[in-house]
């Protein structure tokens, strides 16, 4: 297994390029099966993840192809063989949930193993379920898998009332809305960047879409959908992250396709900390005002509000900070796992349930750490290059999930970052 060894020293500058963004590529994937015609995507990252999915298109008798060094994604589900989404593939990434509404849309029934809990919480898809109800599917769930049917003469349109946000299931319901018969209306559906791209590339297939990107989305189904090509929205996540990078270690670095409108909220609390952002034409630039950064209290919320994503991260910059810091995580209930390793390089946190305080310190200093989830792995990456001495993260897979070329890209801004075999 390989490790990463960060080793801080000092101000960064120059450059990042921001690359599609993975939550979106993980959605847009699956919508091929809706449609006998090719759905080309381009901007897409390379990564771990995709590959998965990549393996459980093709599981299913989709052609993927990846071009252009990873980069263009062309599919097409003219041919599909199974309807079944097996235990093996879906335990490795939650988000192969994402192919039972197309599926149970296009083909009138589905089979897709129930994916277990995560290291983040137990992350159950009773709302997916739910809204597969309302549009006339019948669920059985047996041997750990979801057995779907749908009316005999197809998924009906109905009204999907969420009791909370959530990304997933507003994606799944509107993925399989989109062939439903008559009109389904999402309340209180998610209106994260990565649903507004969903729903621009649907349309794009001939879907017809109104509202997205607010709690309500309205969905007249068509009778079939056509082939697209299409762009995959710039990665707020991957944005966040760099964006810290600068913030923590000094310096002033342009993340370049950064859009300030996908990271409004994570930039108000820049601000407050004392981190500086401008709009330039090719991206965002980052600079740090102050020798320290200020305290900041965040609550993580569903967009617009602060990211989940960016918590663990967010709390790295935060472990410098001049003062103390309070951050709630109200969307997983065990998203602290960074906590007990930052502390191993010196951070003061204390966890109590969902929040966590936050008393700065004036240095961190480098240790051996264990990276538990993606997010987290990057905090530690962040943390280590605010650290002095070495930082070695361990357990880097959590990482190739969801950044792609880590390494590359800040040893690009002149941080010292290698990668190697474990000893
Ligand atoms: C998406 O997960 C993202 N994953 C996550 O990204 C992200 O953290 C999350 O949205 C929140 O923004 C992908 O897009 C592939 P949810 P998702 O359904 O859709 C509960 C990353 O690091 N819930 O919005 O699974 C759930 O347990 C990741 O890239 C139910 O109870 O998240 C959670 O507490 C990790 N029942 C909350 O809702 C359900 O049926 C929000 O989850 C569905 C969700």
């Amino acid at each position: 297994m390989d490790q990463i060894i960060v080793t801080g020293n000092g101000p960064l500058s120059g450059q990042i390029p921001i690359a599609g963004a993975k939550n979106a590529c993980l959605t847009l994937m699956p919508a091929t099966l809706l449609s006998e015609e090719p759905l080309t995507l381009t901007n897409a990252p390379r990564l771990s993840d995709i590959r998965t999915m990549t393996t459980l298109l093709q599981s299913l008798g989709a052609e993927v192809q990846a071009l252009q060094d990873g980069q263009v994604l062309a599919m097409s589900s003219h041919d599909l063989t199974s309807t079944r989404a097996d235990y093996d593939i879906v335990r490795k990434m939650r988000a192969s949930i994402l192919v039972l509404g197309p599926l149970l849309a296009r083909f009138g029934h589905a089979e897709v193993s129930l994916p277990g809990g995560c290291s983040i919480g137990a992350r159950p898809v009773d709302l997916h379920l739910k809204a597969f109800e309302a549009m006339g599917a019948e669920l059985d769930l047996r041997d750990g898998y979801v057995h779907a049917k749908a009316p005999a003469g197809g998924l009906q349109g109905g009204i999907v009332k969420f009791p909370f946000v959530s990304v997933g299931a507003t994606e799944n319901a509107l993925m399989a809305a989109t062939l439903a018969k008559g009109t389904t209306v999402l309340k209180n559906a998610a209106r994260e960047p990565e649903i507004v791209d969903l729903a621009q590339c649907l349309r794009k297939m001939g879907a017809q879409i109104d509202g997205e990107g607010t709690s309500e989305i309205t969905i007249q189904g068509v009778d079939r959908l056509g082939g697209a090509t299409h762009r995959v929205v710039t990665d707020r996540i991957e944005l966040g992250t760099y964006m810290l990078a600068p913030a923590i270690c000094g310096g002033e670095v342009e993340c370049l396709g950064g859009r300030i409108d996908l990271v409004a909220a994570f930039c108000e609390k820049l601000d407050a900390a004392g981190i500086s952002v401008e709009e330039t034409p090719s991206g965002l630039k980052v600079a740090r005002k102050n020798r320290r950064v200020s305290a900041v209290d965040v609550t993580t919320e569903p967009f617009p509000g602060f990211p989940t994503d960016l918590q663990a991260q967010m709390m790295a910059l935060l472990c410098t900070a001049e003062g103390t810091s309070v951050l709630e995580e109200k969307i997983f209930e065990n998203r602290f796992m960074h906590a007990p390793e930052l502390a191993r390089m010196g951070a003061k946190i204390e966890v109590h349930g969902g929040t966590a305080k936050v008393t700065g310190v004036e240095k961190l200093r480098g240790a051996p750490v264990m990276a538990t989830d993606l997010r987290a792995s990057v905090s530690l990456i962040l943390a280590g290059l605010a650290a002095e001495g070495d930082t070695i993260v361990s357990r880097v897979y959590h990482l190739d999930r969801g950044y792609e070329h880590v390494v590359r890209k800040l040893s690009g801004v002149g941080a010292k970052i290698e990668r190697v075999k474990e000893q």
